[in-house]
């Protein structure tokens, strides 16, 4: 049973970066955010595609180092504004070309903004929250490639977005071999087990603290 009220639970904003809801990475994000939710947490399930997020910057959400009185687009307004109000971050996407799929690059390009999510000259804003960088890799975790994508996680997302902006509370997970090419039968049913396995573990170990 929930230990919060709905008003006084914590909040995880669980942000999703498929087209298809049928994808594994959606049932990847939808167990995830079951098991936050059974911890007593609020879920904010953001699902950039069916929500109809456009990952195209424009003038309008250009940062204007200096201005803190900028203010951006709507749309982007409205997201951060989930973000602000999450205790709890999880981004859930597969890896494309060793990076973010565009549509999530583009929701950070945009809405994670100077005086939005850095550079905010009172406190920063980001300040308290945790995040789960939460990855679907076609690759196996022995590819000879897969350094890349330990390089994009701990290099590019948790230092490089998470803790510039100032959330040094970050876990990062990749499911290796998410599309089981080889497997075939029970083999394959027990791999996509172990990779739920994997799902629920890395989001215990951000619910412990
Ligand atoms: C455009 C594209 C690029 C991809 N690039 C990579 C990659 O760089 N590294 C990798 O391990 N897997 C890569 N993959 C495989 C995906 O990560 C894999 O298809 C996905 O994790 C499967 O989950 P899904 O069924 O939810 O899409 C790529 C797939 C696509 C479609």
């Amino acid at each position: 049973m929930n230990q919060h009220s709905e008003t006084e639970a914590p909040v995880a904003l669980i942000v999703v970066s498929h087209h298809r809801s049928d994808s594994l990475t959606a049932a990847v994000a939808e167990r995830t955010a079951a098991r936050v939710a059974a911890a007593g947490y609020r879920i904010d399930l953001l699902d950039l595609h069916a929500e109809g997020f456009d990952p195209r910057g424009g003038v309008a959400d250009e940062p204007e180092y200096g201005n803190h009185d900028k203010r951006y687009s709507d749309e982007v307004h409205r997201h951060i504004a989930r973000v602000h109000a999450a205790d709890l971050v999880i981004p859930v996407f597969p890896i494309w070309w060793f990076g973010l799929p565009a549509l999530l690059k583009g929701w950070f390009d945009r809405v994670w903004n100077y005086n939005l999510a850095y550079g905010s000259q009172s406190r920063p804003a980001m300040e308290g929250k945790r995040m789960l960088w939460l990855a679907l890799a076609g690759l196996t975790a022995d590819d000879e490639n897969a350094d890349l994508i330990t390089a994009l996680l701990e290099g590019t997302l948790r230092r490089g977005i998470s803790e510039y902006c100032g959330i040094p509370d970050t876990h990062t997970a990749a499911l290796y071999d998410s599309e089981a090419g080889d497997l075939t039968g029970e083999a394959r049913d027990r791999h996509y087990r172990d990779l739920f396995a994997q799902a629920d573990n890395a989001v215990d170990k951000l619910l412990a603290g």
